[in-house]
């Protein structure tokens, strides 16, 4: 599918104080979370849960984080978008699939988020700060102990295009082989 590639290939994020209501419907929504559990998960374990943050929720959760950073400033962060979703990891003891993989699925499934919102042409960025890891916040989220916030996807309406952005030279990141 030449469309995705072109897509994959020039996507890119919007800061989520350049963004805009509207965030996406409720049918828009139930679309891109199916798509954000569509992801590899090594044993069927599902070790992610989202926490959509529309409305009051968000200046809610605000208050906690900035209560728990003892910082006023980002009380209304969550409030730059009209929808946030908190992707939580819920990583579980398994005999024999390593926590990181869980935590990787995870990312994986912020990941399609992102993506996802951003060809339905969504604003969408993917930040944690540093509330993501205060445990107020992951409480308030009905995350358990051992969770992590694996981050907060903001969706909106760009108010203006994005530009491009610097990216890695492929020569400077990819070898061929093994190291000797
Ligand atoms: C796990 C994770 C957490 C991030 N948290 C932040 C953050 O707190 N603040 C920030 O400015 N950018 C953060 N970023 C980077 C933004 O997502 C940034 O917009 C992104 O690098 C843009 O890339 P793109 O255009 O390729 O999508 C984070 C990225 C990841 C993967």
């Amino acid at each position: 599918m030449v469309e995705t590639i072109e897509f994959l290939q020039h996507r890119r994020s919007v800061l989520a104080r350049n963004m805009t209501a509207p965030g996406p419907d409720a049918a828009q929504l139930r679309a891109l979370l199916g798509i954000a559990a569509r992801v590899p998960d090594h044993g069927k374990l599902a070790p992610w849960r989202f926490v959509v943050l529309e409305g009051d929720d968000r200046a809610k959760l605000g208050a906690i984080a900035a209560a728990a950073l003892d910082d006023d400033s980002i009380a209304a962060h969550y409030e730059r978008a009209p929808c946030v979703v908190a992707v939580l990891a819920c990583p579980r003891e398994h005999p024999k699939i390593p926590r990181s993989e869980m935590i990787l699925s995870a990312g994986a499934a912020c990941m399609n988020l992102l993506t996802a919102a951003q060809a339905m042409g969504f604003a969408a960025q993917w930040l944690t700060g540093a509330a993501a890891y205060e445990d107020a916040v992951l409480k308030a989220l009905g995350g358990e102990a051992g969770d992590e916030i694996a981050g907060f996807i903001y969706l909106g309406t760009p108010s203006e295009p994005p530009s491009e952005r610097a990216r890695p030279e492929l020569d400077d990141i990819v070898r061929f082989g093994l190291s000797e």
